[in-house]
C-alpha cells in the first residue's frame, strides 16, 4: 500500500485504523472501542482496555522465543565498557527491581522519579515502574537541583531512583549531591531513594532514606506485570513551556503502546531482531520513545550509548557503533551531525555502513547543508521527521516502512496517519499552500499523544486548545507546499532549541531577574552554527548598582547554570540601559533576534522609543553579533 492509501484509510475510518493497529499489542482485556470523546475536547483512546507496558516490551518476547536475543546493548566510550543484556536477562532484572519497589510499597499509580545517565539501569527502572503500573518521571541529568526540586513538588514521587554519577567527557557529574539538594529544596519528600552506585563514584547514602541498588533487590520476590486501564498514565515527562514552571506531559498507556509499535514498522522499518539506535538521552522524549519503549515493544535490540558524537574519542564514534552493533535504523539530532561535520567536513572518517538502512533526524530544524553532508557520506536515505514531547512520536515523516517518498530538503515530509495538520492564520482559518502560519492539528490527536498535563488541566486547555478551538496548537509556525509537504520554520512562543534541547527563555529570565542587581531582563535565542540556537541575555541593572558589568554578567551566567543546569548552555549576557518595548510594555524579543542574527528587520510600528534599538545593536556588536 502507498502512503496515500494508508493515510486515506485512516482518514476514512480513524477508529478502525487504530483498532487494527491495536492488534500488534498483547492485551489483558482487548479494547472494544478506540476513541473516547465523552469529555471532548479532551480525548482518550482505548479507555476500556487493560494492558501492561512491561509485558509488551519485555516478557512477551521471551515467551515468543527471543529470550537469548540482545534487548539492550550498552556502549559506553566514556567508561570504556560495553555490555549486552538479553531479553531473558532483562525480564529477570526488571521483575526483581519491580519486586523490590513493590516490597517497599510502590503500587499502581504511585509516582517514581528517575534521575540517571545513559546506563541500562535507567531503562530497567522505567520498565520496573511500568511493570507495577507506577508512573515514572525521568529527569535529564543536565538539569540542576532546582529543576529536579520543581519536578519533585509537581509529581510528588513516593520514591526516587538515581545513579551516583554521570560521566561527561570533561567531568564527572555528581548526581547524588544534586539529588540531596533537590530533596532539601522540595516541599514534598520521597519515602526512599534507590541509588545505583557506579564505580566511577560511590556516593554517600543518607541513612534511613537511601538504599543501594543491589542491596535493595537482594532476596526479593520478583514482581509480575500489573494490568492497568488503557488511559492509565504510563509516565510524566516535563518539558519547557513559556514560563519557568515546566509542563508535565502525561503519556497514556494503551495509546502509547499501539502508536509506538505502529511507528516502528511504518516509519523506521524495523521489526523483531533488528538493531535500532537513537543517540539521544533517556531524559528526553526521544529517549523514552525510541531508546526504551518503541524498539523493545517491537522486539528490536536497542543501543544505549553513553558518549558524544565527537570527542569520545573522535568524529567516527557514531559510525563505529553502527558497524559494531549492526544498526539498521539510526536516529539523532541535526546538531550532532553538525558537530561531526565540523570535525570531518569531507567525511574521511565515515566508513562503508553496510547494515545501515536510513538515518532519521529530529529535535530541531534539519538544515540543508547537514542533510547534504549526511546523504553524500552515509549513502543512505536521510529522513527528517517532526515531533514534540507532547505527541511522543512523529507528526510528520517520510514513512520508509510504507513508502519512501521523494525527499524535499528542508521539509520533514508529510503528516502521518492520525494527524490532520493545518496551517492557520491568526483568526484560525486555514491558509493557502505556501503561506506561513501557525501549525495546528485537528482534534482529536491520535493515540499515545498527551491527553492532559499532570495536575494542570486548565494549563493544558490554555496552552494547547483555547487559541484555535477544535485544534491542538503545536507552538510551531510554518507552511505546507502544493504537494502537502510541511515546512517547520520557527516557534510561535518563547521556547528556543539549543543543541536539540527545548528550553524556555522565560525560565531563564525568571532566574536572571532573581539576581540582586538585575532590574529587568530578556533572553533571546540567537542563531548558532553548531547548536541551532544559543541563549543570550540582556540585563538592565538597578538604579544604584555600580558594580562592574562583567562581574554581574559572570554571576548571572553562574546563576542560570546553578538554577537550571549546564544544559541551558547560557554563557552570554550583556548589560544595556533599557529594553526595546512596545507602547503597551511588551519586550520586542523578535526584533532583537533579527538584529542579532543580522537579518533584515522593520522598525515595529508600536515601538515606544526607536533609539533603544541602536543601543541594542551596539551591545550585540560588542559580542560579535548583529553583523548583517
Ligand atoms: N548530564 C550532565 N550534564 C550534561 C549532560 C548530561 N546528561 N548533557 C550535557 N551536559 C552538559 C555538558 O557537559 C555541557 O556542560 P559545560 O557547559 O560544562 O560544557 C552543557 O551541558 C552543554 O552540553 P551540550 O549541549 O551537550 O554541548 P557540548 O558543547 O558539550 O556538545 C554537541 C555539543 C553538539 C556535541 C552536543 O550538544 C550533542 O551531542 N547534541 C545532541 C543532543 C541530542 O542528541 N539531542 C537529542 C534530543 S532529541
Ligand atoms: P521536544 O518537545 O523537545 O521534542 O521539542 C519539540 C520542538 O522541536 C518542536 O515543537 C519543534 O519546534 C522542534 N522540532 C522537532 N523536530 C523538528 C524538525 N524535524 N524540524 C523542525 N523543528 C523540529
Amino acid at each position: 500500500m502507498s502512503y496515500a492509501q494508508v493515510y486515506g484509510q485512516w482518514q476514512q475510518d480513524p477508529e478502525g485504523f487504530w483498532l487494527t493497529a491495536a492488534g500488534g499489542i498483547d492485551w489483558v482485556r482487548k479494547p472494544t472501542k478506540a476513541l473516547n470523546a465523552d469529555r471532548a475536547p479532551l480525548y482518550e483512546w482505548f479507555t476500556d482496555a487493560e494492558v501492561n507496558t512491561c509485558w509488551n516490551a519485555v516478557d512477551r518476547h521471551v515467551i515468543a522465543g527471543r529470550g537469548k536475543q540482545p534487548a539492550i546493548i550498552h556502549d559506553s566510550p566514556v567508561t570504556g565498557t560495553k555490555h549486552v543484556i538479553t531479553y531473558a536477562e532483562l525480564r529477570d532484572r526488571v521483575a526483581r527491581l519491580a519486586g523490590a519497589l513493590k516490597a517497599r510499597g510502590i503500587e499502581k499509580g504511585d509516582r517514581v522519579i528517575i534521575y540517571m545517565p545513559m546506563v541500562p539501569e535507567a531503562l530497567e527502572a522505567m520498565l520496573a515502574c511500568a511493570r507495577l503500573g507506577a508512573i515514572h518521571s525521568v529527569v535529564f541529568g543536565g538539569f540542576a537541583a532546582h529543576e529536579l526540586a520543581v519536578r519533585i513538588d509537581d509529581c510528588t514521587p513516593k520514591a526516587i531512583i538515581a545513579a551516583s554519577c554521570g560521566i561527561e567527557p570533561s567531568r564527572v557529574v555528581h548526581y547524588k549531591p544534586l539529588l540531596d539538594a533537590a530533596i532539601d529544596q522540595a516541599t514534598h519528600k520521597p519515602d526512599f531513594c534507590v541509588i545505583f552506585q557506579r564505580e566511577q563514584e560511590v556516593a554517600k547514602l543518607t541513612p534511613g532514606r537511601d538504599v543501594a541498588w543491589h542491596e535493595f533487590q537482594y532476596g526479593v520476590e520478583p514482581a509480575d506485570c500489573v494490568p492497568v486501564a488503557g488511559n492509565h498514565p504510563a509516565y510524566i515527562l516535563y518539558t519547557s513551556g513559556t514560563t519557568g514552571a515546566p509542563k508535565g506531559v502525561v503519556r497514556p498507556t494503551a495509546g502509547h503502546l499501539v502508536a509506538l509499535n505502529w511507528t516502528m514498522r511504518a516509519i523506521y522499518n524495523c521489526g523483531a531482531g533488528d538493531v535500532f539506535w537513537a543517540a539521544s538521552d533517556v531524559g528526553w522524549v526521544v529517549g523514552h520513545s525510541y531508546i526504551c519503549y518503541g524498539p523493545l515493544i517491537a522486539g528490536c535490540t536497542t543501543v544505549v550509548y553513553e558518549g558524544k558524537p565527537v570527542g569520545t574519542p573522535d568524529a567516527a564514534a557514531f559510525w563505529r557503533v553502527i558497524n559494531e552493533h549492526k544498526v539498521r535504523s539510526f536516529f539523532t539530532a541535526p546538531t550532532a551531525l553538525r558537530a561531526i561535520k565540523r570535525d570531518d567536513p569531507d567525511g574521511k572518517l565515515v566508513p562503508p555502513l553496510p547494515t545501515l538502512q536510513a538515518l532519521y533526524l529530529a529535535g530541531e530544524r534539519a538544515d540543508p547543508d547537514t542533510i547534504h553532508w549526511a546523504q553524500t557520506h552515509l549513502k543512505v536515505p536521510v529522513i527528517d521527521h517532526w515531533w514534540q514531547t507532547e505527541t511522543g512520536y512523529a507528526i510528520a515523516a517520510n514513512p520508509l516502512g510504507i513508502e519512501h517518498l521523494p525527499v524535499k530538503i528542508g521539509s520533514p515530509s508529510v503528516p502521518m496517519p492520525g494527524f490532520d495538520v493545518q496551517v492557520l492564520d491568526e483568526g484560525g482559518h486555514p491558509v493557502s499552500p505556501g503561506t506561513l502560519g501557525a501549525i495546528a492539528i485537528k482534534l482529536p490527536l491520535p493515540p499515545g499523544t498527551l491527553p492532559t498535563l499532570w495536575n494542570a488541566e486548565d494549563r493544558f486547555r490554555k496552552s494547547y486548545l483555547n487559541h484555535f478551538p477544535g485544534y491542538y496548537e503545536t507552538g510551531d509556525a510554518g507552511y505546507v507546499d502544493a504537494d502537502g509537504y510541511l515546512y517547520i520554520m520557527a516557534r510561535t512562543d518563547d521556547v528556543i532549541n539549543v543543541a536539540g534541547h527545548r528550553l524556555s527563555t522565560g525560565a531563564m529570565e525568571e532566574v536572571l531577574a532573581s539576581h540582586k542587581d538585575v532590574a529587568e531582563c530578556a533572553v533571546i535565542g540567537v542563531a548558532d552554527e553548531l547548536k541551532g540556537q544559543s541563549p543570550l541575555g540582556f540585563l538592565c541593572l538597578n538604579k544604584g548598582s555600580n558594580r562592574p558589568h562583567d562581574e554581574v554578567v559572570k554571576e548571572c551566567v553562574q546563576l542560570v547554570r546553578d538554577q537550571i543546569g549546564p544544559v541551558a548552555d547560557f554563557k552570554r549576557a550583556v548589560v544595556v540601559d533599557r529594553l526595546p518595548k512596545t507602547r503597551s510594555g511588551k519586550i520586542l524579543r523578535g526584533t532583537m533576534v533579527k538584529i542579532a542574527d543580522g537579518q533584515p528587520w522593520k522598525m515595529p510600528a508600536t515601538i515606544d522609543d526607536p533609539a533603544i534599538l541602536d543601543e541594542i545593536t551596539q551591545a550585540l556588536q560588542s559580542l560579535g553579533l548583529a553583523r548583517g
